[in-house]
Parts: structure tokens; C-alpha cells; sequence
């Protein structure tokens, strides 16, 4: 056979494997441009997708950062922040002289398909038998008084990240990143003295004095990222976005793939727990848009930019 002929056959070949193989790698390369090693990694070609997120807003504060003072002005009216925009750049300089200066997070790579569980506190977990699912993703993200004891086989065994604001916080063990979403100045001098010296400072509900965690695993959402969940993803519904909103979107930004568990409210529209009878029967959703939220979920799962677990 003459060499023009054997180059013929080979490049027929490798074009019909990598037809053959769409969806492996590095055959799919010219699909998805390789972001993820997953079946299908989140940030592919898609117009309603690419107009919502934005891989430019930073998910988390660091030391270096520099909040506009546009989205501060935004930021500091969720809780009515008296301070202004040098008290709130000390306080944060002050909060990264105790936990790491710049957040601990893994960036996509084409070789790694970064999986993640979001796991809010819907009533609708209880008998689920969601645990062994949850439990096999890379990251599982919690939230404010979500817990796991007791409640393993439908909400799993492991968190890697728990987010929380003061009025919300738990004690944690070491291995897990506290997330903390802050909604004033307050909450970013709490979280420095809840780590080391102790709070004394009060707020609209009570405030733990001390939080156990592990300093080295602390991370701050950044209020520019809040801003951006309400206005792009929410079209500025509700007050601000909820924390469960928060994790859900933090998520997109940190996973290839996102399941969702844990989202719905009860059938009398209140936001109701897994594991206590709700007290206040008239609850709802807070200031927060729970239908907006739970559309955007839904219509998140439907475009298969997420695996949305509704439960029972
Ligand atoms: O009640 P809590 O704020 O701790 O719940 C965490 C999150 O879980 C909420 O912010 C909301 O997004 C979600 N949630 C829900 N349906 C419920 C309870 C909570 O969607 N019944």
C-alpha cells in the first residue's frame, strides 16, 4: 500500500473514532472547548445560560479585592448598614489578618470534573433516602441550622462547606469551610471575634459569642456576588436572595456539575425544616422571593444546567 494511501486510511480512522467518541476526551474538544471532564460540564454553549452567569463576578472576598462603591452602596442597605464603605474596608482587613487571606477553591480544569451537592433545609428531605446520593458528590454545601445527625440516610453523612450568617450559625468540625454571607459591616467584626477573642455585640436575634471551626477553611462571599444572584438571577425579586439562593448559585460558580436537594416549600408555601415542626405557621418565605427562586431552580433543571431532587 503507498504511504498517500496508508495517511488516507488513518485519518479516516481517527475521524471515525472521534465521531464514535463524542463525548470523550479530547475528541469533544472542539464542543465544549475541554472546561471539565464531566459528561457535560455546565458552562457549555448556551445563549439563555451564558446571558445569567457570569464568570467575572467573584464568588468570594479577598484581602486584595476591591469592592466597588456601587455595590457597597447596593450591599449596605440590606440591613440597613449605618457604617461606611473605610469602615467596612478595615473591618475586612481585619477579618483576613485571622482567616486565609485569599479563598481556597478549586478552578476547572479539563481534566477534572468538579461535582456538587447543594443541600437546603426543605422539609421535603425527610424520608428521601437522598443520603448515599449526596454523599458521593465532591462538594456538599449546607446552610445555617441544617444538621446531619440523626437525619444521615436523607441528607448524608459529609459536609464540605456550610453557609451561614451570624443569626444562622453553627459550631463545625475541622474539615469543613465555613461559608459566611455577609449582610453588614457587623457580620464580617462577628465572624473575626467569633473565631478568637469572643462577640459581645448583639443583633436583630441572638448571636453566638464563639463559633468552632476551623480558621484555616473560612470563606467570605463577596456582597458583589449578592448583588449579582439578585439582579441577574432573581431580576432583584425579594429582599435579597436567600442563603439556600446564595449556595445554590455559589454552586454553578464552583462545580461542572450541581445537584440540588433540599428546595421546596411545605404545602402551606412556608419554608419548613427536616427536622423540627415548624413553630411560626405563618413563616411563608421571609423577605425572600421563594417562587422566583424555586422557578429559576426548576428552569435551571429543565435546561439541565443542574440535577434538581425535589423529594417527597
Ligand atoms: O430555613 P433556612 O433558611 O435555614 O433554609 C435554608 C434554605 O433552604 C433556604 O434559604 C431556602 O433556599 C431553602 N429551603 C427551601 N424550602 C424549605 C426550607 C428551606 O427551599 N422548606
Amino acid at each position: 500500500m503507498k504511504s498517500k494511501e496508508r495517511a488516507i486510511i488513518f485519518l479516516l480512522c481517527v475521524t471515525t473514532l472521534c465521531v464514535s467518541w463524542r463525548g470523550f476526551m479530547p475528541c469533544n474538544l472542539p464542543r465544549d472547548q475541554s472546561l471539565c471532564a464531566c459528561e457535560r460540564c455546565l458552562s457549555e454553549d448556551d445563549p439563555w445560560f451564558k446571558k445569567r452567569f457570569n464568570k467575572s463576578v467573584e464568588p468570594f472576598l479577598s484581602a486584595n479585592y476591591n469592592l466597588s462603591d456601587d455595590d457597597f452602596n447596593w450591599w449596605k442597605c440590606l440591613q440597613s448598614e449605618k457604617g461606611n464603605y473605610s469602615t467596612f474596608r478595615a473591618t475586612v482587613a481585619r477579618l483576613f489578618l485571622t482567616v486565609p487571606p485569599s479563598p481556597d477553591v478549586l478552578e476547572s480544569s479539563p481534566d477534572r470534573c468538579r461535582t456538587c451537592a447543594v443541600v437546603g433545609n426543605s422539609v421535603n428531605l425527610r424520608r428521601s433516602h437522598y443520603g448515599p446520593i449526596i454523599d458521593i458528590h465532591d462538594i456538599i454545601i449546607r446552610m445555617n441550622t441544617g444538621q446531619m445527625k440523626g437525619y444521615e440516610a436523607d441528607v448524608g453523612t459529609r459536609t464540605t462547606h456550610h453557609v451561614m450568617y451570624p443569626e444562622s450559625s453553627v459550631d463545625l468540625d475541622n474539615t469543613t469551610h465555613l461559608v459566611l454571607a455577609p449582610f453588614k459591616i457587623k457580620d464580617l467584626e462577628w465572624l473575626t471575634k467569633a473565631l478568637t477573642t469572643g462577640f459581645k455585640g448583639r443583633s436583630y436575634a441572638p448571636v453566638k459569642s464563639k463559633i468552632k471551626s476551623n480558621m484555616d477553611l473560612v470563606m467570605v462571599l463577596n456582597p458583589a456576588f449578592i448583588r449579582y444572584v439578585h439582579n441577574t438571577w432573581l431580576k432583584k425579586k425579594g429582599n435579597y436572595p436567600s442563603t439556600g439562593f446564595l449556595a445554590l448559585v455559589l454552586a454553578l460558580h464552583m462545580c461542572d456539575e450541581v445537584s440540588v436537594f433540599g428546595y421546596g416549600a411545605d404545602s402551606d408555601g412556608n419554608w419548613s425544616h427536616y427536622w423540627e415542626e415548624l413553630k411560626n405557621k405563618k413563616l411563608k418565605t421571609g423577605g425572600h422571593s421563594g417562587n422566583t427562586e424555586f422557578e429559576m431552580i426548576q428552569e435551571l433543571d429543565e435546561r439541565q444546567k443542574l440535577k434538581f431532587y425535589t423529594g417527597f
